[in-house]
């Protein structure tokens, strides 16, 4: 069913609670707290700045970390709150605490078009058990509900879901949206061919993904070390490569899937392997179809298969890409994933960069601003991809 949008809210002078996803990255630097990568941040401020020029007072809401359902200030929101402030250029109140009277006296004290955000809201167990008692009092904080938090709506949490079943209205913000439209509008009937690239190093973590994908792709590309499981599934040597010796089964169930459906999935013809994982390792390519030497092990696709997964790139109308195809983040193992990235970077039909890894690759390599769309999604992503319905998205209100 279709879902309200912020879009089609009245807002003026109305205190509109705001689900934001600002698990972002840090990292401690003179004592201080940096954040590295505020993509998250950014892609909120769509939504930010809608609410405000519509006239809402905007309360943030949000969870940082794991802190297990207690204080612990390490996973505090406050730099995140001045953090935004300067991307703003308005001031951020920050409220120490996520609900009673902290909040109610600074949002009491809020003109139209300010912002304020709460503390980590995992700071309280109830967040994550979903407490009924919770979720109303953060909606008592509130007159509408809006959740834009894609990246955390496969957690049916009391702030990204229970919160809406004491709030008149729940809708999805500007980010949420562009999210389900690309992974999941865009997917429905992809342009052909589509082309699927997966990685990363577990069969077990993409199962759903492309079972549910099997349905709708002519092609997948694998690579990763998942690629090593498909090996042993084939009677290919994988030396010391990491295989998931307990899915080597369900390896074979998805290649006789592929088969009786008319799916391509191209496997490396050749690999990358190495006897040592570092900086300074010197891997070497393995013959074609020959698969990997006893004693090494496979951290990369090898030339051959590069320039065969380049030349499908190239010829596909939608390419959606989840997961790594090498150890890229050491130089040694990065070139298929480069390569790749490069390729779909210069596909001029819709490339979507479904979340996690693949996505911190393609901003490594700075090809970010020339795909379609990257998700800010890691879990949400999969479980969106593998056709689950996330308990964020349930939540909102439907049209
Ligand atoms: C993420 O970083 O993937 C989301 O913010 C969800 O975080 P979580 O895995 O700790 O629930």
């Amino acid at each position: 069913m279709p879902k309200l949008s912020v879009r089609n809210l009245d807002v003026r002078g109305k205190r509109v609670l705001l689900r934001v996803d600002f698990n972002v990255p840090t990292e401690e630097r003179d004592g201080r707290t940096v954040i590295t990568d505020d993509t998250r941040i950014r892609e909120s401020l769509p939504t930010i700045a809608l609410l405000r020029e519509r006239g809402a007072k905007v309360i943030l809401m949000a969870h940082f970390g794991r802190p297990k359902g207690a204080v612990n200030l390490k996973y505090t929101l406050r730099p995140v709150a001045d953090h935004l402030h300067s991307l703003l250029g308005h001031p951020v109140s920050f409220s120490s605490d996520v609900v009673g009277k902290v909040p109610e006296q600074i949002i009491a004290h809020m003109q139209d078009g300010d912002v304020a955000l709460l503390e980590n809201v995992r700071f309280h167990a109830e967040e994550e058990a979903n407490e009924a008692g919770f979720a109303q009092a953060l909606a008592s904080l509130g007159d509408v509900y809006v959740n834009d938090a894609f990246g955390a709506a496969h957690r049916g949490h009391a702030s990204t879901a229970g919160v809406s079943k004491f709030i008149g209205q729940s809708a999805m913000g500007l980010l949420m949206e562009k999210e389900l439209k690309y992974l999941q509008g865009e997917l429905e009937a992809p342009a052909k061919p589509f082309l699927v690239i997966l990685g990363g190093s577990k069969v077990s973590d993409k199962i759903g993904v492309i079972k549910s994908l099997m349905e709708k792709a002519d092609v997948f590309l694998i690579g990763g070390a998942m690629a090593y499981t498909f090996f042993k599934a084939l009677g290919i040597p994988t030396g010391n490569s990491r295989v998931e010796a307990d899915k080597v089964n369900l390896a074979h169930e998805i290649l006789g899937l592929a088969k009786a459906k008319g799916v391509r999935f191209l496997l490396p013809v050749d690999n990358l392997e190495t006897q040592e994982i570092s900086a300074t390792a010197q891997p070497r390519a393995t013959a074609e179809n020959g698969g990997v030497t006893e004693g090494w092990e496979a951290v990369d696709i090898g030339p051959k298969t590069i320039a065969l997964y380049q030349a499908e790139i190239a010829a596909a109308k939608t390419v959606l890409w989840n997961g790594p195809v090498g150890i890229f983040e050491l130089a040694p193992f990065a070139n298929g994933t480069q390569a790749l990235a490069e390729a779909v970077a210069a596909n001029p039909g819709t490339t979507i960069i479904g979340g996690g890894d693949s996505v911190t690759a393609v901003k490594k390599f700075g090809l970010a601003d020339r795909m379609t769309f990257i998700s800010t999604g890691g879990g949400a992503s999969l479980e969106l991809l593998e056709g689950r319905t996330l308990p964020g998205v349930a939540a909102l209100t439907e049209v």
